[in-house]
């Protein structure tokens, strides 16, 4: 016999009974965007290796070991995208949307990392993101920011932390890394082994260790806001002046670096303390130096990315019951005779708007009325022989413990319509 074929490690299925969370999540997502101005844009899952290597950076964790790499038929050397920034930064030069001109966009899909799998870390996730470009801000750093905490209201989901940061300009940054990598070397032997290595090769990243005798020597380290330029304070002041006129509640956090080259001034994460070791749910900031690394001209950008399987996670855990989507009516129908009649009557509801499943796959009535139960849906009809010849349904309750009743053909859709109005529909 051969051996059984499983799915590969870290790329999970996504069952029926999460999809309806799902369809939740972006019912909510779709409104919110639209109701900040986003557009949609969808892109490729693939891309040249080097749109990753140039803007995620080469020394960064994502693309040092975790992308998903391939030599193609054409021996070039393609990536399963490991996020959407640099794809959406690379379509949004290529068809012109970012010369001279404000884009707001967003995106949904799978993303490709290969990490340790663990609860809220997998190798095939997706992410919500989010880009808004040709905005130098601080206004639209905070519209961002307000986008999201709108999402978290809609979705019930209340007990995020946002923390913020700015990491200035690229020359801010020279000049911290220089001031870093100094006081760091003079105190190497103290390091964990993954710092050490960073020191040299992408020392800011060192600030985001958890190893405590790092974190110890981390404590008297120079401060990345003592090298701020004037210009980037600013920004980040009018950022939080911002953020309190709308009530957003923050905590600045002066480590906060992020895992990705491109950023500079305004960083920021939405965590959480609900989900362990990935509390992080989303993360973004200003890249104003990414359009034009990629060959777009000075195009100032900032957006987000937010981990869909991990929002799903806290919604569940929320006890947010999905609505499975159950069909309201099932129709059980017995005799050839009966079914053309069934079928026509089951299109009649569904063309009121109504979930209908019509059984399938024959079965004695007791058998329908089983799969009637399991279906989720709130009422039986049936329809044998009898009401055949006398154009009428049973209309059978399965929740409730009203009687059945028997109702016209022509009576039926208006009947079925007044009682599935309003806004419980079960
Ligand atoms: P990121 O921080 O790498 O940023 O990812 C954003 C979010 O994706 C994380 O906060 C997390 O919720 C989710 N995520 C990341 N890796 C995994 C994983 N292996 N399994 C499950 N969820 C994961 C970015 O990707 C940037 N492109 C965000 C951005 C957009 N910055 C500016 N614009």
């Amino acid at each position: 016999m051969s051996a059984k074929i499983q799915s590969l490690r870290g790329f999970n299925d996504i069952l029926p009974e999460q999809t309806a969370l799902w369809r939740r999540l972006f019912e909510a997502v779709q409104q919110v965007m639209d109701a900040y101005g986003y557009r949609e844009i969808k892109l490729p899952l693939l891309e040249s290796t080097d749109l990753f290597r140039r803007s995620v950076g080469e020394a960064t964790d994502i693309v040092e070991k975790e992308m998903f790499s391939f030599v193609d038929r054409e021996k070039a050397s393609i990536s399963l995208r490991p996020e959407g920034t640099a794809g959406c930064v690379r379509a949004g030069i290529e068809n012109g949307l970012l010369h001279n001109q404000q884009q707001r966009l967003w995106y949904q899909g799978p993303m490709f990392r290969h990490e340790r799998p663990q609860a809220g870390r997998y190798r095939q996730f997706h992410q919500i993101g989010l880009e808004a470009f040709g905005m130098l801000g601080p206004d639209v750093d905070v519209e961002i920011l307000a986008l999201c905490a709108r999402l978290w209201k809609r979705l019930g989901l209340n007990d995020f932390r946002l923390e913020i940061n700015s990491l200035g300009t690229p020359e801010t940054r020279v000049r911290f890394r220089d001031a870093l990598v100094e006081y760091l070397s003079a105190r190497i032997d103290r390091l964990d082994e993954d710092s050490k290595r960073r020191l040299y090769t992408n020392p800011l990243r060192v600030l985001d260790s958890k190893d405590e005798s790092t974190r110890e020597v981390l404590l008297h380290a120079p401060k990345l806001a003592d090298c701020l330029d004037a210009e980037s304070r600013e920004h980040f002041a009018a950022v939080l002046a911002g953020l309190d006129a709308l009530s957003i509640d923050y905590v600045i956090n002066p480590n906060l670096v992020r895992g990705l080259d491109y950023y500079s001034r305004t960083t920021f994460e939405w965590t959480t303390d609900q989900l362990g070791a990935q509390g992080t749910v989303c993360g973004g900031g200003r890249y104003d130096g990414l359009v034009s690394l990629l060959g777009g001209g000075e195009v100032p950008a900032i957006g987000f990315a937010m981990g869909v399987e991990r929002l799903i996670l806290l919604m569940q855990q929320q006890a947010q019951l999905p609505d499975v989507g159950s069909p309201q009516v099932y129709f059980c129908w017995l005799g050839d005779a009966a079914f053309a009649q069934a079928a026509q009557l089951a299109e009649q509801l569904r063309d009121a708007g109504l979930r209908v499943q019509l059984n399938a796959g024959g079965g004695a009535f007791k058998a329908q009325m089983k799969r009637a139960d399991r279906s989720g849906a709130g009422i039986a009809l049936i329809l044998g022989e009898q009401e055949l010849a006398q154009g009428v349904v049973q209309v059978k309750s399965l929740r409730g413990g009203e009687p059945q009743t028997e109702v016209a053909w022509t009576e039926l859709v208006s009947g079925l319509q007044a009682r599935f109005a309003g806004p419980i529909s079960a």
